[in-house]
């Protein structure tokens, strides 16, 4: 049994709790939370043991589950690198660029598994295209959530952006060229509502745009590459893909055009979408790799990399000079 501890019990802490209950060959050590109140709640739902400091439950466990805010990130990351434990942290990585680099150091000094929470790598629409050959040239993404005070003590960009940002970094496999960035803050400090072109050395451009103020909700991202079109719906978990082909599909809805080059096929697909839970599937795919000494799928560079992406965009905004 892999023992796992959880430091930070609040809003998505309790999600990961539930997760792991129900997930095989791990038990849960106890869990670490400086609010008595958030605690007593989750000694009481969950009849777990509540540590009163995080090195005694970094010391009885095999991996730490770190879903504190953001700005303690480092710090529990850290220890546990250097007692030995495996990590699964959060997303953002750090709160600083300085931190990321430190830590991303520390783990690869280190023998232990280190993963990122990037969600949506393991969102059903996107865990659909596992397989497919995806080389865009151009990306259009849009991420819209209705205003919710909580996440508010950073940007849209590390808030939301980061998740589709840490998307198109896994799909694109060139370094980034340019980023131009426009963003507002309506009702925070810092801007809620964003639009980011990322220009890629390999000639692909990745347009984002990403909202906390907006009256629905909308989490799209559509991929344009040579012979194919590719919607991903991570709101509703829907997937499809069209592909222009010289012949008949009979596994697709398709239609003939007449094209420069002769008659082609239209063909409409939605390839089967997994029935998974997310949040679970990071977690259970966390284990695995510790069980099976394999590499995490998203491991601290793919963390460090979202994170670079992101302040690169939020020194754009504010108008701050990038070199790259
Ligand atoms: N992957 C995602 O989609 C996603 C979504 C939401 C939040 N997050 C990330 O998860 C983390 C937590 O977010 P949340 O929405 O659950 O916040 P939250 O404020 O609801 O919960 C954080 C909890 O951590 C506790 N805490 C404070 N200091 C701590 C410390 N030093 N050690 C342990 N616990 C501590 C707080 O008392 C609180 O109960 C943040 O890093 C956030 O960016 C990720």
């Amino acid at each position: 049994m892999l023992k796992v501890g959880v430091f930070g019990t609040g809003h998505l802490g309790k999600f990961h709790l539930n997760n792991w209950q129900e997930i095989n060959e791990v038990e849960l050590a106890g869990f670490y939370e400086p609010d008595d109140n958030t605690a007593a709640s989750v000694e009481e739902t969950y009849g777990l043991k509540r540590f009163d400091n995080y090195e005694s439950l970094m010391d009885a466990c095999d991996a730490v589950d770190i879903v504190a805010p953001t700005n303690h990130h480092y710090t529990l990351c850290k220890a546990a690198i250097i007692k030995g434990k495996h990590v699964f942290v959060e997303k953002p990585l750090a709160h600083t660029m300085q931190e990321a680099r430190e830590l991303v150091k520390l783990v690869q000094e280190s023998n232990i598994k280190f993963q990122v929470g990037h969600v949506e790598r393991f969102n059903p629409a996107f865990l659909a295209l596992k397989g497919a050959n995806l080389n865009p040239m151009f990306i259009e993404v849009h991420r819209l959530a209705q205003f919710n005070p909580r996440g508010t003590e950073v940007s849209v960009i590390l808030d939301l952006m980061i998740h589709d940002i840490d998307i198109v970094l896994s799909i694109v496999k060139s370094d980034v060229k340019t980023i131009s960035a426009s963003g507002v803050g309506v009702i925070t400090e810092t801007p809620d509502i964003a639009n980011v072109r990322i220009e890629f050395n390999n000639g692909c451009v990745a347009n984002l745009t990403s909202s906390r103020i907006s009256m629905k909700k909308m989490r799209k991202m559509r991929l344009f590459q040579k012979d194919a079109y590719i919607g991903i719906d991570f709101l509703n978990k829907k997937t499809e893909i069209i592909k222009l082909k010289d012949d008949q599909d009979t596994n697709a809805f398709a239609f003939d055009i007449e094209t420069p080059n002769g008659v082609k096929t239209i063909a409409i697909a939605n390839p089967p979408v997994p029935e998974v839970n997310a949040i679970k599937k990071e977690l259970e795919e966390f284990r695995n790799a510790i069980l099976n000494n394999t590499p995490t799928m998203v491991s601290e560079t793919d963390g460090y990399a979202a994170m670079d992406v992101a302040h690169l965009i939020l020194q754009k905004i504010g108008n701050l000079n990038i070199a790259r």
